[in-house]
């Protein structure tokens, strides 16, 4: 069963694979993930968990299943300054994981 889960920095290494899965370059939607975060250190990755955990303008989840990482949605606040292009719901799922109605479920 999946779950939506806080994102954590327990989740570092199967995060990575999620991460990796994406290909170099791809936008990944529904993370928070902007070009400036460091993400591959672990204190890296502890310092963009805490930047989303800080967030005021929206909410990320991570769409797990155990301890694997399946995908990511993000909910935009009135006042997120992507909202009014992006629109307030962002996600994505890994590739491999994509078609099995995940996307469907996480909006829900
Ligand atoms: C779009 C995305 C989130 C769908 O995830 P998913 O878990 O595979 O979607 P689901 O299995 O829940 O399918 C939902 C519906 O969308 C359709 N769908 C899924 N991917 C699609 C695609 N690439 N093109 C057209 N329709 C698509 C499915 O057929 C399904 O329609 P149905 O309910 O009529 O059968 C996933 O393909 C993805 O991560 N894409 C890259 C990121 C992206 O484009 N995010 C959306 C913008 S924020």
């Amino acid at each position: 069963m999946p779950e939506l889960i806080a994102p954590t920095e327990r989740l570092h290494a199967s995060w990575l694979q999620c991460h990796a899965e994406w290909g170099a370059g791809l936008h990944e939607d529904g993370f928070g993930l902007l070009a400036t975060d460091e993400v591959d250190s672990p204190a890296g990755f502890q310092t963009w968990v805490a930047r989303l955990a800080n967030e005021s303008d929206g909410t990320c989840w991570w769409i797990v299943e155990g301890d694997r990482v399946l995908g990511g949605i993000a909910l935009r606040h009135q006042n997120h300054e992507l909202a009014p292009r992006a629109g307030h719901i962002g996600y994505g799922i890994r590739p491999s994981s994509r078609g099995q109605g995940l996307a469907t479920w996480a909006l829900g």
